[in-house]
């Protein structure tokens, strides 16, 4: 517990967040405005934390560097082959006054960052709206069912600290029947799992933010020594080696493609993203990003264990007026409606990718025994701006000074909060779908 608090507070520490904006400053002046894209030299943090903020600091005016042109699918029927004709991601969010079905004082697996209530977040108006499809219900997740349909069988949660954000959204819900045993955590608190002994029904989350083999030099405090050393042709074993003993995986890749990392294929340097002064080729994070969501489907698809597979969509953040360093936030207290805000160009390129390739699996994969999924949550988090833990990522943090300057949280998302809809969609897609 204590060594997960120390991960989880230092790299928001002001020290480092100075240190940043030096860092920042300088590269701004040194490079000039074309490199504006992206800001992650060297600066990674422990992967413990909320490291997909690392990297991330898109100025949203900023062109997009040429080599980036992805094709955008027009018409999302043909890659999403679903028997159904409602498609479950596209629609609204409607007030609903039944509000969350568990509290801060109902579930105790809340990370202390996204305990917004614990936190003393002071409006809940956040906590009142459901996800409704546009040409069907999508009814509210059902603990029991789900549980005595699950007997037997073992979940995984693979990503980065979005995943363990909606494991803890599930890990609530499920509460409210049974109460969770955590059976196994690794050293550093982020691969965990947890056993419903009722239900023998099997729960984990493995952290692999890349999905590829990564070598992330990290000390302690949360500091690199060098830059990300990424295997674009490897999978991490972490979850390959244990594939074969779930029943259903959610899977996810992201914004940890955004930092600065050497890439490497066949063990040889093929290129790096964002590393000036490395004298190498910048390849694109969207190229990686490709490269990885590629193998991953196929390792996927080619894979003799048969599951059920949900490859979920990139998640948006909301930052305003900066970014997660630079003092963006996110105050908006209602949801937006659907045409009201776009995605950031990060997220639109990540999306598509995901797109893209999903339907290249499908294609190929169509006489497999896996059952692969899209869980599109991109869209309906976009439309979410005020489900954030924003200053409420720390325990009261305006208790001494209401004009203390605080780190914000624009990205994971308050428990209870709109992530929980995610497992809506989740139950839908698996129970019901
Ligand atoms: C839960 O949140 C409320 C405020 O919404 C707070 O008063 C209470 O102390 C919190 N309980 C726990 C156990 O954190
Ligand atoms: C679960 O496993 C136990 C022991 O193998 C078996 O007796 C039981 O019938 C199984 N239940 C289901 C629903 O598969
Ligand atoms: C629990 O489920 C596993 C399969 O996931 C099965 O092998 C085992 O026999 C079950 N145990 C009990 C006590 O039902
Ligand atoms: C890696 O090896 C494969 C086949 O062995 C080859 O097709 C590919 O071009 C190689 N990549 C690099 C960067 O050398
Ligand atoms: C950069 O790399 C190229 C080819 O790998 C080499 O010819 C050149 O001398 C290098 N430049 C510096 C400054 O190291
Ligand atoms: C899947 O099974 C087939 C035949 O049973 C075998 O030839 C193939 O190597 C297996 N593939 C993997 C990835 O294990």
């Amino acid at each position: 517990m204590v060594k997960e608090m120390r991960f989880e507070w230092n790299p928001w520490s002001l020290r480092k967040q100075n240190h940043l904006f030096v860092k920042f400053a300088v590269s701004i002046l040194l490079m000039g405005l074309a490199f504006r894209f992206f800001y992650s030299h060297s600066m990674g943090v422990s992967p413990v934390t909320e490291t997909p903020f690392i990297g991330t600091t898109v100025a949203e005016e900023a062109p997009a560097p040429a080599e980036i042109s992805v094709q955008v699918p027009e018409n999302r029927d043909q890659i999403i082959p679903q028997k159904e004709k409602c498609d479950i991601f596209v629609g609204d969010w409607i007030p609903d006054p039944s509000g969350p079905i568990y509290t801060n004082e109902s579930c105790h697996v809340v990370e202390g960052h996204q305990n917004c209530m614990k936190n003393g977040r002071p409006d809940s108006g956040y906590l009142y709206w459901r996800w409704n499809p546009r040409d069907c219900e999508l009814p509210r997740f059902n603990s029991e069912r789900f549980l005595e349909l699950m007997r037997n069988k073992s979940w995984a949660f693979i990503g980065d600290s979005i995943s363990r954000n909606h494991v803890q959204s599930l890990l609530c819900i499920l509460s409210k029947v049974e109460a969770a045993v955590e059976v196994y955590h690794d050293e550093e608190y982020r691969s965990k799992r947890w056993h419903f002994p009722s239900y023998n029904f099997t729960l984990s989350v493995i952290w692999s933010p890349f999905l590829l083999d990564a070598a992330i030099f990290e000390d302690i405090n949360g500091f690199s020594s060098t830059d990300i050393q990424l295997h674009l042709d490897e999978l991490d074993r972490t979850w390959t080696d244990q594939y074969q003993s779930f029943d259903y995986v959610v899977i996810s890749g992201g914004k940890w493609f955004l930092k600065t990392a050497i890439y490497y294929e066949n063990n040889t340097i093929l290129g790096c993203h964002y590393c000036p002064g490395r004298n190498l080729t910048e390849f694109g994070f969207d190229n990686a990003y490709r490269k990885a969501v590629k193998l991953v489907l196929n390792f996927i698809i080619t894979s003799n264990h048969s599951s059920v597979v949900l490859f979920r969509t990139t998640t948006p953040d909301h930052f305003e007026n900066g970014e997660w360093f630079s003092g963006g936030t996110c105050k908006k207290t209602v949801p937006f409606k659907e045409g009201e805000i776009s995605l950031k160009d990060i997220d639109e390129i990540m999306r598509n990718i995901e797109l893209e390739e999903f339907q290249n699996a499908v294609t190929s994969g169509s006489e497999k025994r896996v059952n692969l999924k899209l869980l599109d949550t991109t869209r309906l988090s976009l439309l979410r701006p005020d489900g954030h833990p924003g200053p409420y990522r720390q325990f009261h943090p305006f208790s001494e000074n209401k004009n203390a300057k605080v780190q914000n949280d624009c990205l994971h998302w308050c428990l209870p909060g709109p992530i929980d809809s995610w497992n809506d969609l989740v139950m839908e897609m698996v129970i019901n779908g």
